[in-house]
């Protein structure tokens, strides 16, 4: 029986090494070592899309090529089933609707007993990996951008993993050894004598190792062993319309990169920068207009310009008094949760008085009824 085993795990694994040779490396597409974690992985697949993606490569085959291997690969390794298959039997495995073409006879599935031989999986996928501190940057952006929507392209500078080493700090893998003082432990046992015939025992750290457990022979070239280096990357952030100020967009495990750690979020602020026509409050918008005192007095019609270029009518007849304040509804700012429905916007007219008046008016407006002096109520002065 044990014969029977070994001989046939034999058979399997020169099949498994002649196939995962002649099909795609999925690994090698998603730049990621082969016992990457999941997190890894996802962080990998979105920095390749960011510059893949068909929307950033309208018309261009290459592209677009591309990054249908990446997100293939990406389904594959993201699930353990597959990725467990394909570890195994390379692409062609998949292809054959996960190994049943294999002969495995007397039922059971086959994978099962592979994961006994190799203790379930690979057993870092499910390591824990620590957490990263998030950062908050701040996004300046314009009403117009709050009114229309907007895509603000950012370059945000931050450390990330050596590429070379992927944060492991060494030349290739296999340069990473157990250290043999402390047998990986990182802790070494020590005895003292502290009286005649009576010891003590004491833990300290692993000299040979500073207390890591883990040896690296040779540094990777790239980094010299540094494992993370300055970089940045481009981010295309989406303002929604009707977004507020002080809003935070949260891009996903996107800030500095540490090894063994899953990187905190980024997080944008949105800051609106004061706008020279327009004052947002809420949903609202807030402008003044300036009229002429003959607009004041006898009506008038104009336009003013909304954020989105479009037209605003604005129209009064009869006397419009200094200060007054003129509701238009719907033309306030769009609402993010139902960008057909508007707040309104809220026009302050103030009159433009003229710098002075020829007496020759005078006398005619002091005749003239309404605006005389003495001549009875019609006077109407705006009522503070
Ligand atoms: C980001 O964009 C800038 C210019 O907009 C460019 O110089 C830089 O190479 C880009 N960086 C990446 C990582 O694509
Ligand atoms: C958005 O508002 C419009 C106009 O008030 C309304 O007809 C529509 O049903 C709303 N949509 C949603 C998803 O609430
Ligand atoms: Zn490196
Ligand atoms: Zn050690």
């Amino acid at each position: 029986m044990r014969g029977s085993i070994t001989w046939w795990l034999l058979v399997t694994l020169t099949v498994l090494v002649s196939m995962a040779l002649a099909s795609k490396d999925y690994y090698k597409i998603l730049d990621v070592p082969r016992d990457a974690q999941k997190a890894q992985i996802k962080r990998h697949f979105k920095k390749l899309s960011r510059v893949y993606h068909p929307d950033k490569n309208s018309g261009d085959e290459a592209a677009s090529q591309k990054f249908m291997e990446i997100a293939n690969a990406y389904e594959v390794l993201m699930d353990d089933e597959k990725r467990s298959i394909y570890d195994r039997y390379g692409e062609e495995g998949l292809k054959n609707g996960g190994g049943g073409g294999h002969g495995f006879g007397g039922g059971g599935d086959p994978f099962d007993i592979f994961s006994h031989f190799f203790g379930g999986g690979h057993g870092h996928r499910q390591a824990q990996e620590k957490r990263g501190p998030d950062i908050a940057i701040p996004l300046e952006v314009t009403l117009e951008d709050l009114y229309n929507g907007a895509v603000i392209e950012v370059d945000v500078s931050k450390q990330v993993l050596c590429d070379h080493c992927h944060g492991s700090g060494a030349r290739r893998p296999e340069d990473i050894h157990t250290c043999n003082t402390c047998d990986g432990r990182g802790m070494v046992i020590k005895r003292a004598q502290v009286a005649p015939g009576m010891f003590q025992q004491f833990q300290q750290q692993c000299q040979a190792c500073d207390g890591k457990g883990k040896i690296t022979e040779h540094l990777c070239p790239s980094c010299s062993g540094h494992k993370v280096r300055r970089g940045n990357e481009n981010y295309s952030i989406h303002i929604e319309r009707g977004m507020n100020d002080a809003q935070k967009i949260i891009l996903d495990e996107e800030a500095d990169e540490y090894p063994d750690t899953i990187p905190g979020n980024v997080i944008f602020v949105t800051r609106t920068a004061p706008h020279p026509v327009f004052e947002r409050r809420g949903n609202n918008l807030y402008t003044k207009q300036h009229i002429t005192l003959i607009e004041a007095l006898a009506g008038f019609k104009k336009t003013m310009t909304q954020l989105d270029n479009s037209i605003i009518e604005l129209e009064r007849e009869g006397v419009t008094q200094y200060g007054f304040v003129q509701t238009i509804k719907g033309q306030g700012m769009p609402l993010q949760e139902n960008h057909s429905r508007h707040g309104d916007l809220f026009v302050e007219y103030q009159v433009i008085f003229p710098t002075e008046v020829d007496s020759e008016t005078i006398e005619y407006l002091k005749k003239g009824s309404t605006f005389a002096p003495d001549n009875g109520p019609k006077l109407v002065h705006q009522e503070l």
